[in-house]
């Protein structure tokens, strides 16, 4: 059964007035997904509804048979871990809705990130041939109030999606797709309003955009 993963992180509202852009794109594409048949299921960790602690004991970077001697992780925080896990695991396409918060990603998903980002587990390290996401496919869909088009002074300050290319690309060896929109502050503070247009336009894309790939992957998956 094709399965899909959805993770949000915004802190803003799912819809209404002020509606959070990654949240309504990741829902376009969830729908999507869904709308592919029966078989297509999603799970949704919403994790600012659901926020996960932070990791607080560095042996929980490794896989078991690497972690340092005498490490005798909280069960508790071994069992989360686990859980998490077990649900990347488990996708065939992992979804991540990624706000830009003070030109990086959410706190939120950065734990999510800590939890799942195990050489010897998820990623391959000497003597652990390991990388057992390597090939599927990865959807961030990304919101950013301001712009940081090539060759402006911005260019380079978004931080966010660089550490999930790197973790879920290079070390998981998964295919990271990047569903971006920008300048989504415009359509509400007055101040910015002269970027409303390209906002509206960008949002629009971003729609059609995760709708197309759902579709695309969703019959892939079968
Ligand atoms: C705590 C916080 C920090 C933010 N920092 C930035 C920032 O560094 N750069 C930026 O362009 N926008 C920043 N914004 C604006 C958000 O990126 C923008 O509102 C975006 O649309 C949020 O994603 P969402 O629409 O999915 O909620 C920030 C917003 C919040 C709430």
């Amino acid at each position: 059964m094709p399965h899909l993963l959805h993770l949000d992180s915004s802190i803003g509202p799912a819809s209404g007035p002020g509606a959070s852009r990654s949240r309504e794109i990741t829902a376009t594409f969830a729908g999507a997904w869904r709308e592919a048949g029966a078989q297509h299921t999603v799970h949704h960790r919403d994790l600012v509804a659901e926020p996960l602690p932070h990791l607080l004991d560095p042996a929980l970077h490794w896989a078991p048979p690497l972690r340092p001697a005498g490490s005798s992780p909280d069960p508790a925080a071994e069992a989360l871990q686990a859980r998490l896990l077990e649900e990347l695991l488990a996708a065939d396409v992992l979804l991540v809705g990624c706000p830009l918060y003070n030109y990086s990603l959410p706190s939120t998903l950065k734990v999510w990130l800590d939890n799942v980002h195990v050489p010897g587990t998820t990623t391959a390290f000497p003597g652990h041939d390991t990388q057992p996401l390597a090939g599927r496919t990865a959807v961030v869909v990304t919101s950013r109030g301001g712009t940081y088009d090539p060759g402006t002074p911005t260019a380079d300050w978004d931080h966010a999606v660089p550490p999930l290319r790197i973790v879920l690309g290079d070390a998981l060896g998964m295919d990271v797709r990047v569903i971006t929109t920008s300048a989504t502050l415009s359509e509400e503070v007055e101040a910015l309003a002269a970027g409303a247009e390209r906002a509206r336009a960008e949002r629009a894309a971003a729609h059609e955009q995760a709708a197309a790939l759902a579709r695309e992957l969703a019959g892939a998956s079968l």
